[in-house]
């Protein structure tokens, strides 16, 4: 008897995360019967490789679902909130990488590691939330269960990958106009980005936060089922290629010693303690690059509260925080014969 195996198709093939869940797919030997792989017109002509495979992308249009299983969405918020109904009419199980659903009651917003309880089989959507919250929950997971979360403070250093591939262009490309003394030319961000740090990510509301530091707050509610938890965020893009990095001070309802903290934590499904400081040893990007794993380290007492923790968080966001989180959702879903 053969396995069962998947039509998949990939929307926003040609960016920078979309690329990364072809690998992905690959990579994880996930069952593919067939692969899809879609952009927008500008991209006609052009071909990807999968599985030594050369594979032409096709346009994305209203009937590119026909006979697709699963569609892995990231081809930004406007497209999915077009196509990915399109696609469910058609059967389709979307998992979208957007911010277009998440927040909506009937979508479950789902980290494997943190809430697998919560995807649901049938055609519909699973939301893949933002980069910086997948990181920030696999990591705080084990000590909420242990100990309760009552507030979060983080403050992240994004990379650029997570804007898009054309940010990753503009910043290789400032640097060399930096070394080269020449002036800087700038499309993507709003300042240079090479050599410095933007406080700013997505657009700026009326509370005076970002877009991206709302994200996070609202996002780690939902997955953690806590309305009330209380998340400060300061989201800052720095000039790193692949990797997020968060400064984390939790404040726990119950006592949680640093000790317990790292056992759980050295235990912890998705998670890499990398804690030695004295060796130097702590998690950074470029150590994250690649790998799927949430890397974990810098733990200490946070002095400044009763039961407070303070801890240093990386991971590949495109991947983690990404790809890799998409396809373990459908990974789940054929274990439990959801798909
Ligand atoms: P394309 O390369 O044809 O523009 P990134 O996040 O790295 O910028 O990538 C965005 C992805 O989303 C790309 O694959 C891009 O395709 C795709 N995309 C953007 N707009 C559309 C659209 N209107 N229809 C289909 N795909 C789109």
């Amino acid at each position: 008897m053969t396995a069962k195996a998947y039509n998949v198709a990939v929307v926003g093939a040609t960016g920078a995360v979309g690329n990364q869940m072809i690998q992905v797919l690959e990579e994880r030997s996930f069952p593919v019967r067939d692969i899809r792989l879609l952009a927008s017109a500008r991209s006609l002509g052009k071909e990807l490789t999968f599985k030594g495979k050369s594979i032409p992308v096709e346009e994305l249009k209203e009937d590119s679902f026909t006979g697709v299983d699963v569609a892995l969405f990231s081809a930004g918020s406007g497209v999915s909130k077009k196509f990915a109904p399109l696609a469910v009419a058609a059967g389709c199980v979307v998992i979208d990488n957007s911010s277009a659903f998440r927040m909506e009651a009937h979508v479950p917003l789902v980290v494997p590691e943190v809430n697998g309880d919560a995807i649901r089989g049938g055609p519909g959507i699973i939301a893949n939330p933002n980069c910086s919250t997948i990181q920030m929950v696999v990591a705080l997971k084990p000590i909420h269960d242990a100990a309760g979360i009552r507030r979060i403070v983080v403050t992240t250093f994004q990379a650029v990958s997570g804007t898009g591939k054309r940010a990753v262009e503009e910043l290789r490309h400032q640097v060399g106009e930096v070394l080269q003394g020449k002036p800087v030319t700038r499309e993507v961000y709003p300042h240079q980005i090479a050599f410095n740090c933007l406080p700013h990510i997505g657009a700026f509301l009326d509370n005076g936060y970002t877009e991206e530091e709302m994200k996070m707050v609202h996002e780690t509610r939902k997955i953690f089922s806590d309305p009330h938890m209380r998340v400060c965020a300061t989201t800052v893009r720095v000039p790193v290629y692949y990797g997020h990095s968060e400064s984390l001070n939790v404040e726990t309802r119950e006592p949680l010693s640093v000790e317990k903290a790292r056992e759980l934590l050295s235990r912890a499904q998705g998670v890499r303690v990398v804690d030695d400081p004295f060796q130097c040893q702590y998690p950074m990007p470029l150590d994250a690059e690649g790998k799927d794993e949430t890397l974990v380290g810098r733990l200490r007492e946070d002095l400044s509260v009763e039961n407070g923790l303070a801890m240093w968080v990386v991971a590949d966001n495109i991947r983690k925080g990404a790809a890799s989180n998409a396809v373990q959702i459908a990974e789940i879903m054929i274990e439990r014969n959801l798909l």
